[in-house]
């Protein structure tokens, strides 16, 4: 979006090592460095996403921003405040559909209302309304067994958008689906945060979603985790999946990729130099 406003997130120096307790009887424990002195400001409203190879940090990035996880040593704000613990001020979403299994699809979606000590009624307008903006009011009563993927995560969506946080982390929320849902929840995301305004740190290991989706694409490196660079998407809004093909899109993807094959991830979709999809190191004929 144009005309970004105040500092949303602000992250200053941030390391994070882990403490790895050794097998019962060994003496001591050894520590894994995992992220070194990440420097990163999101914007209120922006969308920004983050790429790099398997085992960097990015999750555990996305865990301390949501305040379940306690940094080493930095500083980490949302708004004016450190992070000090889980707020409702932020909202996560995992790549594995974290919805309540006993609970109806509506009780899931009044989960953060319930911790927010609103009224039923209010608890209950407010759900309805942000199950109709993924969708999906017809599967109020139902449970999340009766739902397919794409759909389970339209309602964790909808459950983190209706308690009304500012920020919205979003960990491959849709690593799980096919790639045609994928884009349909992809125009989706863009109509929700476009219609709200909220702030986006979603991390993906797909190059193409990053760039469709995002502001800023931020790029990490291998563990220990650093900012390799960060790329400014300037792709106009709305957008839709055939900017996919154009020449401009090409250049970001391409640009991406180089990054990452000069810190050597094999873990992220790729593209070789003839523009083929590369999974696995096996290049494939698509088209693109
Ligand atoms: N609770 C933990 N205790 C110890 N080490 C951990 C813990 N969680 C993650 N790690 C280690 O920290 C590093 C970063 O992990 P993290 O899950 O943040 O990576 P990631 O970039 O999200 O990877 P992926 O793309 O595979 O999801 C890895 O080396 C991982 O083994
Ligand atoms: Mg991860």
């Amino acid at each position: 979006m144009a005309a970004k406003n105040r500092i949303e997130i602000s992250i200053e120096n941030l390391n994070l090592d882990y403490h790895i307790r050794r097998k019962k009887g060994d003496a001591g424990s050894t520590s894994l460095h995992a992220l070194d002195n990440i420097n990163l400001s999101v914007r209120e409203g922006e969308f920004l996403s983050v790429v790099g190879p398997s085992g960097c940090g990015k999750s555990t990035l996305l865990y301390i921003l949501a305040g379940l996880q306690k940094k080493t040593s930095g500083v980490v704000k949302i708004g004016d405040a450190e992070i000090t613990g889980p707020s409702l001020h932020t909202g996560i979403i995992m790549q594995a559909y974290a919805l309540f299994p006993w609970r109806t699809i509506k009780k899931n979606v009044e989960f953060g209302l319930e911790v927010k000590g609103l009224s039923k009624a209010k608890r209950s307008e407010i759900a309805a309304e942000y199950i109709e903006l993924v969708g999906l009011s017809e599967f109020s009563d139902r449970y999340p067994y009766e739902l397919s993927g794409g759909m389970k995560q339209r309602i964790a969506i909808a459950r983190a958008l209706a308690y009304d946080p500012d920020v919205l982390l979003m960990d491959e929320p849709f690593a799980a689906v096919d790639e045609q849902t994928r884009s349909l929840l992809h125009e989706e995301l863009l109509r929700i945060w476009e219609a709200t305004n909220k702030t986006i740190v979603f991390v993906t290991h797909s190059i193409e979603e990053a760039i469709f989706l995002s502001d800023r694409v931020a790029v990490m490196t291998h563990s220990p985790g650093q900012i390799r660079e960060i790329i400014d998407i300037d792709l106009k809004r709305p957008r839709e999946a055939s900017i996919k093909s154009g020449e401009e899109f090409s250049k970001y993807r391409k640009h991406v990729w180089q990054l990452l094959q000069t810190i050597g991830d094999s873990t992220v979709e790729t593209f070789d130099d003839k523009g083929r999809f590369v999974l696995d190191s096996q290049p494939q004929e698509v088209a693109i």
